[in-house]
């Protein structure tokens, strides 16, 4: 059992605008902590659609460590599942996506609808009740062909995040595309390392230069890419308008979306700056309306360009290992071999991914060091690191409090203790953050 009052004191001892305390990084516990609080209560960007193309197709994934199923029904409904069978808690699809008109658990055979519903036990006893034995359900919404589930039984709000998402991706026709590549790099670091080396560039001019030809590196200061002033972002905000592409930004507690220029002349985020398809998956002759960058606190970013969507997901496997799941799209009609190239379509963010991932192991390695002390961020070319660290620490304060019950706020998490201990810290201040997002937050 997670002794809360142990996490609560980590939480706590975390100074405003510095990394966090070396435990949150290296105990075990803390990472049992996140398993439950952190990936059992926030949306997660699981997939897309075009991964499940035909009417009665399953995608199976991992959160935190639970096994999660997204059904699509023959109408087209999604529905989404603990893939934990109900005789004996065996996972019942294999990860990964495929067609079936029924979910089998492989190892007694209990057979499940695509509606969760149990419709054959074998040799059960008279007195079993298989619709007492459906799969428990888990919260999913569909945005403009991207996948969330959240297994919490009050997910936080969500509206306002499709509101600001959904005008602004839909144009790259995600529901018209089709998984083009995927892959996964293990990476010897805490999920947290991580997360806040994928929200910053503040390493980038020295630690990626391949991508420095098409990132722009030294726009990517605060809470924005793109800066008004600049005379070329007005006309790449005048060529957006044109072909009616919204810019954002939208900042939400959990999400930053907006869509940003490029380096000059760059098209695409591949190893040229190049398209890396000719079948575009955003309708139209423009091709130059740089990225639009879509994250989600707590695992994962995507950017869409003209041509591609690239998908980026950190899922922690153990305290100091986190599997990192990257996954390409482009338009469904474009052939392999003849419209784009796998290699090229995947080569600037493997070497990335890559570079990425020897920094986090060497950031890692110091973590560990019992020389280590949790450090000031940089205010503006960390800014996004700032919330992710933020929000994660207000997340665990907020688990903490509702199963400590006795702060007297609306408490919508599951399973509350009836238990009352003693009252938790004053909430952390958040620079950056309205008190209606924060407001929003907590449920
Ligand atoms: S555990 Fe699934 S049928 Fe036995
Ligand atoms: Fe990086």
């Amino acid at each position: 059992m997670i002794d809360l009052e142990r996490i609560r004191a980590f939480v706590a001892g975390r100074r405003l605008g510095y990394s966090l305390p070396q435990a949150l990084y290296n105990s075990p516990e803390a990472l049992e902590f996140d398993f439950d609080a952190i990936f059992g209560y926030s949306w997660i960007l699981v997939g897309f659609t075009c991964e499940i193309p035909q009417p009665r197709g399953y995608l199976a994934v991992t959160v935190g460590r639970s096994p999660v199923v997204v059904t699509r029904d023959r109408e087209g409904t999604y529905r989404a599942f603990h893939n934990s069978c109900r005789h004996r808690g065996a996972q019942i699809c294999p990860e990964g996506s495929g067609t079936r008109g029924r979910l089998t658990c492989p190892y007694h055979q209990w057979v499940y609808d695509l509606d969760g519903t149990l419709v054959h036990a074998r040799h059960m006893q008279a007195s079993f009740d298989p619709a007492e034995h459906g799969l428990k359900p888990v919260h999913v919404e569909n945005v403009a062909g991207a996948l969330f589930v959240c297994m919490a039984e009050t997910p936080p709000p969500f509206t306002r995040f499709r509101e600001q998402l959904g005008p602004l991706l839909a144009p790259h026709r995600l529901e018209e595309a089709k998984l083009a590549h995927q892959n996964t790099l293990v990476e010897k670091g805490n999920w947290k390392l991580v997360m806040e080396n994928a929200r910053e560039c503040y390493h980038c001019a020295t630690g990626h230069p391949e991508l420095c030809l098409t990132f722009p590196v030294a726009d990517a200061v605060g809470d924005h890419f793109a800066s008004d002033d600049d005379p070329r972002h007005a006309a790449f905000t005048a060529r957006l308008e044109a072909a009616g592409l919204g810019k954002g930004p939208f900042l939400g507690p959990w999400w930053q979306v907006e869509r940003f220029p490029l380096n000059e002349g760059q098209l695409s985020l591949t190893i040229d700056g190049g398209l890396a398809s000719k079948k575009p998956m955003v309708a139209g002759d423009e091709t130059d309306i740089g990225s639009l960058r879509w994250a989600i606190e707590p695992h994962s970013f995507c950017h869409s360009t003209a041509d591609t969507t690239v998908y980026f997901s950190a899922m922690p496997t153990a305290t100091g290992e986190t599997l990192v799941t990257c996954k390409w799209l482009v338009h469904k009609d474009a052939v392999e071999g003849v419209d784009y190239d796998v290699g090229r379509l995947t080569e600037l963010w493997n070497v990335t991914n890559l570079q990425d991932r020897d920094l986090v192991e060497n950031n890692q390695r110091g973590v560990y060091s019992v020389g280590y002390t949790p450090g000031p961020y940089n205010e503006s070319d960390e800014s996004y690191v700032l919330r992710f660290i933020d929000w994660y620490c207000d997340k665990a304060m907020d688990f903490i409090a509702a199963r400590t019950g006795v702060d007297g706020r609306p408490i919508a998490l599951r399973e509350v203790a009836s238990r009352a201990t003693d009252t938790p810290p004053a909430r952390a201040a958040k620079p950056g953050l309205e008190a209606s997002e924060h407001e929003a937050e907590r449920l």
